[in-house]
């Protein structure tokens, strides 16, 4: 039964965006286990795995990309209109089409995931920066191909120099200041 004094908040869509390899997805899982451990239904939609079902056969033009954000922002839609935070991890480097989903979703808040490219091909997990640079990956974002920063994101997390622990905790903040969410005990 609801608890009249501390209502669970209504569902909404929790945006990541930023360059492969900035943290999106490692952060979206660790809010999604926080959100959970609060008793928030949650469901994440992961570029790397949307690709591999909703979006299969989808490439990296522009156009391809921005149908991939529009079906990932469509299913964040129906979730969070049925009480479900909806968590979306994916690069969405152009901001007509974020701001067209952000626009298609009622309460959406939007995370820049920052990091320095130079810090990405430093630390380069897949090796795709590693290829994007020799010239066998065309179109990699960031090096040979756009990405659009957020002009008004609800927050930034720099994810070069605040460590995990660190942008989990403030993106908890924000998300309870902005009355996204209860305040809850301390994340594990
Ligand atoms: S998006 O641009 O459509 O939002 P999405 O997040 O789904 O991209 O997929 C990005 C992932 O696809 C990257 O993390 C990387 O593993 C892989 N990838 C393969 N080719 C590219 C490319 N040309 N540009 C960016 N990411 C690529």
């Amino acid at each position: 039964m609801a608890n009249v004094a501390n209502p669970t908040p209504r569902g909404f869509t929790l945006w990541f965006t930023g360059l492969s390899g900035a943290g999106k997805s490692t952060l979206a899982q660790r809010v999604a286990h926080e959100l959970r451990a609060r008793g928030s239904p949650v469901e994440v939609l992961d570029g790397d795995e949307v690709r591999q079902n909703l979006s299969k056969g989808l490439g990296f033009s522009k156009e391809d990309r921005d149908t991939n954000i529009r079906r990932i922002g469509y299913v964040c839609h129906l979730l969070s209109r049925n009480g479900v935070v909806a968590i979306a991890a994916a690069i969405s480097p152009y901001r007509a089409v974020r701001d067209e989903v952000r626009r298609m979703n009622g309460r959406f808040f939007e995370v820049y995931v920052c990091c320095p490219v130079a810090k990405l091909i430093e630390r380069d997990v897949k090796g795709l920066y590693r290829k994007a640079l020799a010239g066998q990956l065309s179109g990699f974002t960031g090096i040979s191909d756009p990405y659009e920063e957020p002009a008004n994101p609800e927050l930034v997390l720099h994810t070069d120099r605040e460590s995990e622990d660190e942008s989990l905790a403030r993106l908890l903040q924000a998300l309870e200041l902005g009355s996204y969410l209860n305040s809850g005990p301390p994340h594990r």
